[in-house]
């Protein structure tokens, strides 16, 4: 199971309103017992700050909000004294414009960096074509100096990378190899599939917003596969290590085209993101539909991963689709998550049920929501300090926070709810420690018995030695599935305890939004 901690938001050690590395350190006790295996931390390198660290000035240096290198390698250090793995972001797109290569590329036409970025000649308020940023507005910026024009995929503070520049290859190579020397478990690769844009920068359909982002020439381009095979070869070299795409698709969730950087499961990403899940409304059907072409999706010999909620896309705990009962359906969605097949990327705070706060204007950081987008309000609302007590500030810092921490916290924290037997972040800890407890739903096949109909979901996941059926109603309504059971078959595990005990015969009951787990065959 992979955790993935907004670093800014995770624990302040040294009370200056940021989280920082040692605080991570300080809580790795917490991740350790909630069965974390791996954490990836949302960029910790030297940045400007302008997207939140996504921008970075220097991939060798720590933030100095975040420590020092001797911090890193000590986090490093204890993370593994526990066996936790580390996994860094890191964004090969682009760097920040602060970044000394943007700086000297920028300075002259004739510099030795100018083919490191991509530049078109062009006249003032005439783009050189029509491509857009992700967050909306062209991807071009005019720079006055050189009078030319810059190509950017997301802000004007984050200049795209000539990856078809040899010496730009060599350079990410030899960083990557840095860290890897370093000791880090693997990578999350940023926007991995915006790495290479057309040659000839031609436009794209005049619908490209409405289009497939497999028609977009910024995006998915044959040689951004080439590249992908070479970053994986150099994790080959080293033992052990691992590699997971942030592949966003348009419109979200096509999962074909996640799956393809997954290539034939042994010469390209291990991981790719689908962003699926994350869009699929609230009923059964819906997500029968796209678990099961997720799934279908994956090459024989690659693996899938599953996750609801992240940095940029928002929590699953209160997004609009949940609407009533959302405590009962994060309770659901941690079983979804722990019983699909797939590695389980888990957002910090979701184990608690942490929610999308609301961010004054004023208070917030991230410039899509200030500047770009203020009807949407911004990714803010998902990263907000992690809520560790009921003292203020939620525990997290004794400093004024660099967000505000949500109004919840006296309520919603890991304190009050690590004894509780009821509460969110335990049922995480049994389903985790369930997860870990079976082979088959580790690594073992997923068969759907349903397709969601009826709003309830029904399948299997099976090894040659064990098989687990897993059921799950949507609705707020009792609703039963029929399926032999023998007296053998036992109950591992319901989202509602009081179900625990429970005979169950063929004419199996749920409650309303009750998830059950039956390990089959179980020899008395
Ligand atoms: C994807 C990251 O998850 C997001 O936070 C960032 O703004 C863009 N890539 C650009 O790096």
């Amino acid at each position: 199971m992979i955790y993935h901690i907004y670093p800014l938001s995770f624990f302040d050690s040294n009370n200056d309103g940021f989280g920082d590395l040692r605080g991570i350190m300080l809580k790795l006790d917490y991740l350790k017992e909630l069965g974390v295996d791996a954490i990836w931390l949302s960029p910790i390198f030297l940045s400007p700050g302008a997207d939140c660290g996504y921008d970075i000035s220097d991939y060798y240096t720590i933030d100095p909000k975040f420590g020092t290198i001797d911090d890193f390698r000590k986090l490093r250090e204890e993370a593994h004294h526990r066996n936790i793995k580390v996994v860094l972001d890191m964004v090969l797109n682009h760097t920040s414009n602060k970044h000394p290569w943007f700086i000297e590329s920028a300075s002259d036409k004739k510099s030795l960096k100018r083919d490191w970025y991509i530049w078109k000649p062009g006249k003032e308020n005439r783009k050189p074509n029509n491509w857009k940023t992700a967050f909306g507005g062209s991807c071009w910026e005019y720079h006055k100096g050189t009078g030319q024009y810059y190509l950017h995929s997301f802000l004007k503070e984050q200049p795209d990378l000539n990856w078809r520049n040899k010496e730009v290859r060599k350079e990410m190579f030899r960083m990557l190899r840095y860290w890897l020397e370093e000791g880090v478990d693997g990578f999350r690769f940023d926007v991995i599939n915006f790495i290479v844009k057309d040659k000839k920068l031609r436009n794209n359909s005049f619908l490209h917003w409405m289009n497939s982002s497999r028609k977009l020439r910024t995006r998915n381009h044959p040689r951004s596969y080439k590249i992908i095979r070479s970053l994986r070869k150099l994790l080959d070299k080293y033992p052990d290590k691992m590699s997971v795409g942030e592949i966003y698709t348009l419109p979200p969730g096509d999962a074909k085209l996640s799956a393809s950087y997954l290539a034939n499961g042994e010469n390209s990403l291990h991981l790719a993101f689908d962003f699926s899940l994350i869009f699929t409304s609230w009923n059964a059907r819906a997500y029968y539909k796209v678990i099961d072409r997720w799934q279908k999706s994956i090459p024989e010999k690659g693996w899938p991963c599953n996750v609801f909620s992240n940095h940029d896309l928002l929590r699953f705990y209160n997004r609009s689709r949940f609407g009533f009962f959302k405590k009962e359906k994060a309770r659901i969605i941690a079983l979804l998550l722990m019983t699909l097949r797939g590695t389980p990327f888990l957002y910090y705070g979701d184990e608690i049920g942490m929610k999308n706060s609301s961010v004054p204007l004023g208070k917030m950081k991230d410039k899509l929501g200030k500047k770009y987008w203020p009807l949407y309000k911004g990714r803010d609302r998902s990263r907000t300090p992690m809520q560790w007590n009921s003292y203020p500030n939620a525990g997290f810092s004794v400093a004024e926070p660099w967000l505000p921490v949500d109004k919840n916290f006296a309520e919603v924290n890991v304190e009050s709810q690590k004894e509780n037997p009821d509460s969110l972040l335990t049922f995480y800890q049994h389903l985790i420690m369930l997860r870990k407890s079976s082979a088959a739903l580790h690594r073992g096949n997923w068969i759907a018995l349903n397709n969601g109909s009826g709003n309830l979901m029904a399948y299997m996941r099976t090894t040659a030695d064990e098989q687990i059926l897993v059921l799950v109603n949507f609705s707020p309504f009792a609703k039963h599935y029929i399926y032999p059971l023998k007296s053998m078959d036992k109950l591992l595990l319901s989202t509602h305890k009081s179900s625990l005990g429970k005979t169950f015969h063929s004419k199996i009951n749920l409650r309303p939004f009750e998830g059950l787990v039956f390990k089959l065959n179980e020899k008395e």
